[in-house]
């Protein structure tokens, strides 16, 4: 049985599909069962919560392996290192950590040196592991619908290629990594067919919307004050431009073929990303 953490947000939604698809048996970790039942249909779901270890007993009863997704959280070094540590007293043979590209515990960006030092943790928790790093999820832009609608995407990237996935490429992955061959100690750099500046990125939303749709590149100091006027907290509107400053400089600059090695099928591409998505961008 996989114990499955975040599989109500993105990519665990779509990794329930995959497991589903493979009739992998599995158990959801939901901070509201009922919630994420009817999110997800008839599952075993069990309340957890990675703020209370308390817990993680319970859930992890049974379990062969597991999928660590937390929340981008100021405690994610915090919450993943107690599931790492409990899933690995409980003999966990596979546990399956989503972390991100670029993770690098002396990083100057908070997200990814939270990931970085969780990964040391995960290491040193003992289960045998995996690490999925993922680039920037085409998800995100479904945040940007609105902007993409009205014609400019306004983003403090400059001209920076960015490596971006599909968030359903990634939970092809995870499921492999949790029920496919092992692929104990090995780490994942999950990205998209090529790396995309955001003026291409709205060059092939134009294309597929059929309507012009162009990039500005945002001042850091605005962007900041838009996420300040929008509500984010500070620390979030901290870690995203400390993140954007890090692609700005080019980190994310990469194309990797881990995505096709480890799922066995070719990533999917920003535009039949754009095409399933059509309606809300629309
Ligand atoms: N977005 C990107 O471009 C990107 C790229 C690379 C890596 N990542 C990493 O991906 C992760 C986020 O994945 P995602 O976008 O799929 O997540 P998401 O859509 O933001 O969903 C978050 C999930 O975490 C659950 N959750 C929240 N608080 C929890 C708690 N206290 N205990 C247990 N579960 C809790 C939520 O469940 P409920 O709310 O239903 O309880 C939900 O299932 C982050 O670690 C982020 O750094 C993201």
């Amino acid at each position: 049985m996989i114990l499955v953490t975040g599989a109500t947000g993105t990519v665990g939604r779509q990794l329930i599909l995959e497991l589903k698809t493979r009739q992998a048996p599995f158990r959801v970790f939901a901070r509201d069962p009922a919630k994420a039942r009817a999110l997800l249909g008839p599952v075993d779901a069990v309340a957890g919560d990675l703020a209370r270890p308390e817990t993680f007993g319970a859930a992890l009863r049974g379990a062969e392996a597991a999928f660590l997704l937390s929340p981008m959280e100021p405690r994610l070094v915090a919450w993943e290192t107690g599931l790492a540590r409990a899933a690995a007293k409980a003999g966990v043979k596979r546990l399956v950590k989503l972390s991100a590209l670029g993770a690098d515990p002396r990083s100057p960006a908070a997200i990814l040196r939270w990931h970085g030092q969780a990964e040391e943790e995960v290491r040193r928790a003992g289960a045998p592991f995996t690490f999925l790093r993922p680039g920037a999820l085409y998800q995100n832009l479904l945040g940007h619908a609105d902007s993409i609608r009205r014609g400019t995407l306004a983003l403090p990237m400059g001209d920076a290629r960015v490596a971006m996935v599909d968030a359903r490429d990634v939970a092809a992955c995870a499921a492999a990594a949790l029920c496919g061959p092992a692929r104990a100690g090995q780490t994942l750099t999950l990205t998209g067919p090529t790396a995309l500046s955001y003026r291409e990125v709205a060059a092939i939303f134009a294309r597929v919307l059929g309507r012009p749709v162009s990039y500005a590149a945002a001042a850091p100091d605005d962007a900041r004050r838009a996420l300040d006027s929008s509500g984010t907290p500070p620390w979030m509107t901290d870690a995203l431009l400390s993140l954007a400053e890090r692609l700005r400089a080019g980190d994310s600059d990469v194309a990797a073929d881990d995505v096709r090695a480890a799922s066995g099928r070719e990533p999917i591409s920003l535009e039949t990303f754009a095409l399933d998505h059509r309606a809300a961008f629309a």
